[in-house]
Order: structure tokens, then C-alpha cells, then sequence
């Protein structure tokens, strides 16, 4: 079957088709995966507007999907379903993903498949691997979410750990805007952190040690984790991004300048990023080793982060876990995992009745 996806959750207009191979080791394969990014629109305000988002995604939903339907060499008539982020993310922008795929599958008699945007990500890795050892403990990373999920069978998604206040890729957008570097920060911090030190300055991280009281009742924290280790699956990364912004304020009252000198500024990035590798990587492999899993997974935009994915890679053979990580393409938004992610739910037989609507707060 080809199954078209479409994601217009945040700041990027996607559409994919995706469809089975009939190869067991491969199950999956793109057809096309076409994204109109509103990056542009957006560095202007030094973040995301939403009103400009949505209005954006109106503008590109049509011509994106002709494209996908044409680079994938098909026609309306061959798809045989149609998978759409239902959330979470910026509401008016959901609404018109799912109000256009909605009125796509009404048109054409084809069933619709709602799926949430962290479970797509989590796909991107079978989609672009085949199929990952399990149990496998999967880190998602991006700029709204770090959640930590184990996924022990396929399609199933036990979330036990994710952030208790900023998500990473927020504190990279937010330690950029700080330094004075573009949006979005996580790739510019990423590039310029290669030419500083990493060990520079020692930012600190902090680390919990009691069980979050407002975590959502989906948070269950398997026993072999033990109650002396609560707490030990969550993230945070406000008090991160605070020291970095005292750090720089501080060096900007030192020099009398507006601006940091390139080096500086470099030696900052190197060690901020060096920080939040840290963090992510020491909980996510401590967890997969206490819980036995037999891989480990990151997806989402920032694992398309070189350290992250280099220093995942050195750990993994380490303890000789083997680590998966998305294409570069598959790391940020984009439809194709949004489409593999609908046909594992069509495969589980999850359907949307026609009055779907979208959901800013969709937990997994
Ligand atoms: O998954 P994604 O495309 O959108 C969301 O679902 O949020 O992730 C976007 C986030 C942004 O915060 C961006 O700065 C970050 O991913 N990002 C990176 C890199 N590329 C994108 N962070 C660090 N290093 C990168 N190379
Ligand atoms: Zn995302």
C-alpha cells in the first residue's frame, strides 16, 4: 500500500509517500518526501510565530503534496490511505494539516490514520534501519520534546522519562538567541562548536533524584529501575540554559562589547553542546542498562547533532549496545516518518473517524 503523510505540526510544510516493500528486513520505503521549511520567515522574529506558521502552511499544503505525488510518480488514485500529524504541536498549524487530510481522505474514499508526531519519530529509525533489536529504550530529542520511550514491541511506546522544563533543542534555539546567533540555533551551535573547546568552561547540569509529582499518569517507571533511582529517567535543561545566559551576560559587561569575540564564543557553544550530549547520553544508556535493552535509539531534530551522534556511536560500541540513529533527512521534521508511523497504525487497524480533529496536547 502507499500511504501519504502529512506534517504540518511546527514550522515545516511536509508531505511523503511511503509505501510497503514486502521485504521482512525492510518493510518500508520512500517513495518522495518533499519539505518547505519556513525557517526564513521565521529568523526574522528569532522564533516561531505562530500565527505566521499557520498562515504559511495554508499557503504551501497544496503545492507540496502535488509535489510529493509527482516526485513519487503516482497519481491521487494509487494512494490507499492517508496518515496526518493529529499533535502535538502549535494548534493552527495542526488544523491544517489535519483539515487538509481529512477532506484528501473524504475525497478520495481512503481511510485516515491520525498519528502522534513523537511516534513518527520513533518510526523514522525503522523506517530508515528496517527493524532495531528489542526491547529497545528510543531518546526522542527536538525542539518541544526530550522523551525517553521503550519500545518492546513494535508499535508500542512506553514513555518513562522526558523533561521536566525546557527541551533540549529549546535550550540550544535559546542559548543561541542569547549569544546572538540565528534561528534556528541547534545546527549554528552545532557548526560553530567545532572550532571551540569543549572543556572550555563546565556548565552545569542538573540531575534529578526524586520522582516528578506532576508527571502524566502514562509515565510508569519499570520496577527493575528501582525506587533508589527515581527520578533518574528525567531531563532538565533551564538551569543549563541560565548558567550559559549568566556566563555570556557577564563576559558582555567584562569586554564592553555588544558581541562576544568569535573564539569565545566558540570555546561556549563547544561546551554548552558538550553539556547537553552529556546529560542526554549518560541518562539514555544508564537506562538501557539497567532495563536490558539490546538497542538503543535517538531520533528527532537535534540527533541530527554531530557530537551527539559521534559520542552515541563511541558509547554504543563501549558497552556494546548497538545505537540507531535516523538519516540526516529523517532527524528534523518531516512526512516520511509521519506516513511510516500511519502504516504501523493502519497495520494495528487505528483509523480516524471524519470529525478527527487536531490536538496541541496529544500525549504517548
Ligand atoms: O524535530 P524537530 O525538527 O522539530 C520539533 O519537533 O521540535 O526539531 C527541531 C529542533 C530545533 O530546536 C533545532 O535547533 C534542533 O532540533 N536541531 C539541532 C540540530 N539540528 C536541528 N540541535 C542541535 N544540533 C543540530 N545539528
Ligand atoms: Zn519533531
Amino acid at each position: 500500500m502507499r500511504i501519504l503523510g502529512i506534517e504540518t505540526s511546527c514550522d515545516e510544510t511536509a508531505a511523503a509517500v511511503v509505501y510497503d516493500t514486502g521485504n521482512a528486513e525492510h518493510p518500508w520505503a520512500i517513495a518522495s518526501s518533499v519539505i518547505a521549511s519556513q525557517a526564513e520567515i521565521h529568523r526574522e522574529w528569532g522564533g516561531v510565530v505562530p500565527e505566521l506558521a499557520s498562515r504559511q502552511h495554508v499557503r504551501d499544503i497544496c503545492g507540496v503534496t502535488e509535489r510529493a505525488l509527482g516526485d513519487a510518480g503516482i497519481a491521487w488514485c494509487d494512494l490507499g490511505a492517508i496518515a496526518v500529524t493529529q499533535g502535538p504541536g502549535l494548534v493552527g498549524s495542526l488544523l491544517v494539516g489535519v483539515a487538509f487530510a481529512k477532506s484528501l481522505a473524504v475525497t478520495l474514499d481512503v481511510p485516515l490514520v491520525p498519528v502522534h508526531h513523537l511516534a513518527g519519530h520513533v518510526e523514522s529509525l525503522f523506517l530508515h534501519h528496517g527493524s532495531l533489536p528489542l526491547p529497545a529504550v528510543v531518546l526522542v530529542v527536538s525542539g518541544g520534546h526530550t522523551c525517553l520511550y521503550v519500545v518492546s514491541t513494535l508499535g508500542d511506546y512506553q514513555l518513562i522519562g522526558r523533561t521536566r522544563d525546557d527541551a533540549a533543542g529549546e535550550a540550544f534555539d535559546k542559548v543561541a538567541k542569547v549569544l546572538g546567533l540565528a534561528y534556528p540555533g541547534g545546527p549554528v551551535i552545532d557548526r560553530l562548536a567545532r572550532g571551540g573547546n569543549a572543556h572550555a568552561l563546565d556548565f552545569p547540569v542538573a540531575q534529578m533524584k526524586h520522582l516528578d509529582r506532576n508527571r502524566p499518569p502514562t509515565v510508569e517507571i519499570p520496577g527493575r529501575l528501582g525506587r533508589a533511582r527515581l527520578g533518574m529517567t528525567d531531563f532538565s535543561f533551564s538551569g543549563l540554559k541560565t548558567a550559559v545566559k549568566r556566563h555570556v551576560v557577564a563576559r558582555l559587561v567584562a569586554v564592553g562589547r555588544d558581541v562576544l569575540p568569535a573564539d569565545e564564543v566558540a570555546d561556549i557553544c563547544a561546551s554548552f553542546q558538550r553539556a547537553v550530549v552529556d546529560a542526554l547520553l549518560d541518562r539514555t544508556f544508564d537506562v538501557a542498562r539497567l532495563l536490558g535493552a539490546r538497542a538503543v535509539g535517538i531520533a528527532g531534530g537535534v540527533s541530527a547533532n554531530s557530537r551527539l551522534r559521534d559520542e552515541a556511536m563511541a558509547r554504543g560500541e563501549l558497552c556494546g549496545l548497538p545505537v540507531f540513529l535516523p538519516a540526516l533527512a529523517l532527524s528534523t521534521d518531516n512526512a516520511a516518518m509521519i506516513a511510516a508511523a500511519g502504516l504501523r497504525q493502519f497495520s494495528h487497524g487505528v483509523t480516524a473517524a471524519p470529525d478527527l480533529n487536531a490536538d496541541a496536547a496529544l500525549v504517548l
